[in-house]
C-alpha cells in the first residue's frame, strides 16, 4: 500500500445507509478534486440483500484485507426487517469493531444552530462536548447465555466485561484529547455504587491515570447523576468516559440535545490504524428509498475520517458548511427544511467546492 495515497473501504450497508454515504461520497469528491488530495474508494456491497441473496456476511479474510489495503472504513448503517435476528449487522459491524480492535468511539455532542436545541435558552455553541465510548468490552462483549430458555424459569445472564488493559486505554486516550486540544474538563462516568466489580476497576484505574494529567480538572458522576445534568447544564461538560454502554445511551441523550440523529457523526478508532467513520444513526427503514433521510451526520463523518487521515482543515470546513445549511433552512424535514437528501448533498458541494 503506497504511504502517500489513503485508501477508504466504503460500506454504504442497509436503507438510509446507501443514501446519506452517497452524499458523503459526493462531498468527498469535491474536497478531493479542489485539493488535490490523494485519496481513492472502494465500495463493498455487504449488507441485507448480500445476506439474503448468497448468505454472505463479513466475507473471509475481510478484516485482514482492512488492515493490509486501507486507512479507513467510511460506513453506513446496517438493519433490514428482513433479517428480524441482524446477523449480518452483528457479523460486519460488532465483527469490524471487536476484530479490528476499535476500541475507541469519539461521538461528538456539538449544537451547530440554537434552534436545533430543546432546552430553554441554549445558545449556540455553548453544548460542545465528546463522549468517549469504550467500544470493545463491557456489556457488547457477547459473553452470557440462556438456560431454560422459552419456560417460566428461563434465566438469562449478560456479562459486563471490564478489562485493565481495555479501560485503561480508553481513559488515557480521553484524557490525551483534553490535553491536545487544550480542554479543562473532562469527566468519567460509571455505575460503580450498583457495580463494585466492574465499574469498581473504572474507579481505581481513573484514579491512577488522572495523576498524570494535572492540568485537566477531572471529576466523577454516576451515570444517572450525568443524564440527569447533561439535560440540567449541558455547557459543564467538555470530555466524557465512559464504557460501552453507558456511552451508547449517552450519546444518543446527547443527540436529542442538538438536533437528533440526522446531524450526530462518530468515530470508531485504533489509533495509528485502519479506523471506522460512520453517522450514529441507523438504517431507517421507516424513510428509507424516500429522499428523506438527513446526510449531514454521514458528511460530518466523512470530516472526521479526512482528520483523521491528517487533513484536519477539511474538518472545519465541512463542519462550517452544514452549520450554515443549517442556519439558511437548506435541511430536511427532520430539522425542519424541505429539501431532498440529494439536494440538501447538493448545497453542500456548492458551497464547498
Ligand atoms: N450503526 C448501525 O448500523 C445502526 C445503529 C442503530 C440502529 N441500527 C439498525 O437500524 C435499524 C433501525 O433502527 P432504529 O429505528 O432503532 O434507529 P434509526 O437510527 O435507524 O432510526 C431512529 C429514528 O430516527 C430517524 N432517523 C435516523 N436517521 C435519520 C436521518 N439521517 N435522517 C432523518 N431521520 C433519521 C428514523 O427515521 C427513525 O424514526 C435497525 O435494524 C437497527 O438495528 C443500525
Amino acid at each position: 500500500m503506497s504511504d502517500s495515497i489513503k485508501r477508504i473501504a466504503v460500506i454504504p450497508g442497509d436503507g438510509i445507509g446507501r443514501e446519506v454515504i452517497a452524499e458523503a461520497l459526493r462531498v468527498l469528491e469535491v474536497l478531493k478534486r479542489r485539493n488535490r488530495w490523494p485519496l481513492e474508494w472502494v465500495s463493498f456491497d455487504w449488507g441485507a440483500e448480500k445476506f439474503l441473496r448468497e448468505g454472505v456476511t463479513l466475507p473471509a479474510g475481510a478484516l485482514e484485507m482492512f488492515r493490509r489495503e486501507f486507512h479507513a472504513i467510511l460506513f453506513g448503517a446496517l438493519g433490514d426487517p428482513r433479517v428480524p435476528s441482524n446477523q449480518h449487522a452483528v457479523d460486519i459491524l460488532l465483527g469490524t469493531r471487536f476484530g479490528v480492535d476499535l476500541y475507541v468511539n469519539p461521538r461528538p455532542v456539538k449544537l451547530l444552530d440554537a434552534r436545533l436545541c430543546p432546552l430553554k435558552g441554549c445558545a449556540e455553541r455553548e453544548i460542545d462536548m465528546v463522549i468517549f465510548r469504550e467500544n470493545t468490552e463491557g456489556a457488547y462483549a457477547g459473553m452470557g447465555g440462556n438456560f431454560k430458555r422459552d419456560t417460566p424459569e428461563e434465566v438469562a445472564v449478560q456479562e459486563d466485561v471490564n478489562t485493565r488493559k481495555g479501560v485503561e486505554r480508553i481513559i488515557i486516550h480521553a484524557f490525551e484529547h483534553a490535553r491536545r486540544h487544550n480542554l479543562k474538563k473532562l469527566c468519567m462516568c460509571d455505575k460503580s455504587n450498583a457495580m463494585p466489580h466492574g465499574h469498581g476497576l473504572w474507579q481505581r484505574t481513573f484514579a491512577e491515570v488522572r495523576k498524570r494529567y494535572p492540568e485537566v480538572e477531572a471529576s466523577h458522576l454516576y451515570v444517572d447523576t450525568l443524564a440527569l445534568e447533561m439535560i440540567r447544564n449541558p455547557a459543564q461538560f467538555q470530555v466524557i468516559v465512559t464504557c460501552n454502554l453507558f456511552g451508547d445511551i449517552l450519546s444518543d441523550l446527547g443527540a436529542g440535545l442538538v438536533g437528533g440523529l440526522g446531524v450526530t457523526p462518530s468515530a470508531n478508532l485504533h489509533p495509528g490504524s485502519v479506523s471506522l467513520f460512520e453517522p450514529v444513526h441507523g438504517s431507517a427503514p421507516n424513510i428509507a428509498g424516500k429522499n428523506l433521510a438527513n446526510p449531514l451526520a454521514a458528511i460530518l463523518s466523512a470530516g472526521m475520517m479526512l482528520d483523521y487521515l491528517g487533513f484536519p482543515e477539511a474538518a472545519g470546513q465541512i463542519e462550517s458548511a452544514v452549520a450554515e445549511a443549517i442556519h439558511l433552512d437548506k435541511t430536511t424535514p427532520d430539522l425542519g427544511g424541505s429539501l431532498g437528501t440529494r439536494e440538501v448533498g447538493d448545497w453542500i458541494c456548492t458551497r464547498l467546492a
